[in-house]
């Protein structure tokens, strides 16, 4: 595969890090991640504009434009042969003279195989394990995840998919999603602590009217559906969290028809 590093398309194998960078000594970095359906990139210019804006947020400079950038994806893509496909765009935070302040970053451009969730997972909605954490500085796409990096090894012991994070029981996000709930028709989704997510976006477009509040844990335990959203999973329905069952335990006819109003933008 060919990729976008040190100012050029590169074979991926080739592309190097310096060992000081701040993204391995210090987990300091921005990222963001798309995917591309019959070669198009899906939302390009929303991704670009978080991606840019997490890049000034974290006082990385950008050395590209945004008309540079979409220059180089479309190169790569078709270098790629990208049909369906994902696309990862790191700026590392630099090699600093002391080590800690924001440098000058290297931008990765890569082409990434896309993992989709099992049907049977849409089919059967999945479980999520409850955590006390709150993302920092969360509204930034940060390469920050080491703990949901580290806690995804109780997941399985739990037999959780994934994870929902709440702090003093007010909800925020999953490790690589965004939460909804349903109860009475209403669609709500948490409003502080939460990556604004390009799906989570559409997806209140799609439904019209979502409620944008702190959403506490007993409220997602009494909802009627939940659903976590993103790039690869797009809508899946929650049907479990810890011990509790939402709803009737089954994926809702809400979050099944906006998944189904979903697919339909992606053509
Ligand atoms: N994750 N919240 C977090 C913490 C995320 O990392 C992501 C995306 C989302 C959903 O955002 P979007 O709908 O724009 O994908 C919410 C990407 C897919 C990743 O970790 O690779």
């Amino acid at each position: 595969p060919f990729c976008f590093a040190d100012g050029q398309i590169i074979s991926s194998e080739k592309a190097t890090l310096h060992p000081m960078d701040l993204g391995l000594i210090r987990g300091y970095g921005i990222f963001d991640f798309f995917r591309t359906v019959n070669f198009k990139p899906l939302f390009l210019e929303s991704y670009l504009d978080r991606f840019l804006a997490s890049a000034e947020k974290t006082f990385l400079p950008m050395d590209y434009s945004r008309a540079e950038l979409r220059a180089i994806i479309h190169e790569l893509i078709e270098k790629n042969n990208l049909k369906e496909g994902g696309i990862r765009m790191v700026l590392s935070g630099g090699v600093s003279p002391n080590h800690f302040s924001p440098a000058k970053g290297k931008l990765f451009i890569f082409a990434e195989s896309l993992i989709f969730p099992a049907q049977e997972k849409y089919d059967k909605g999945i479980k999520l394990l409850s955590l006390e954490y709150v993302r920092p500085i969360a509204e930034i796409k940060t390469t920050n995840y080491a703990y949901p990096v580290w806690d995804s090894m109780r997941w399985k012991d739990a037999g959780a998919e994934d994870v929902i994070y709440h702090m003093n029981g007010i909800l925020s996000e999953s490790s690589r999603s965004n939460f909804f709930i349903v109860k009475d028709g209403i669609i709500s989704t948490p409003d502080l602590h939460v990556l604004m997510g390009i799906t989570r976006k559409h997806v209140i477009e799609l439904a019209g009217d979502v409620q944008i509040r702190p959403i506490s844990m007993q409220e997602a335990l009494n909802a009627d559906e939940a659903f976590i959203t993103s790039t690869t999973k797009v809508l899946l329905p929650v049907t479990q969290i810890d011990e509790h069952e939402i709803g009737t335990g089954k994926p809702g006819s809400v979050s099944l028809g906006l998944l189904e109003k979903f697919r339909e933008l992606e053509k």
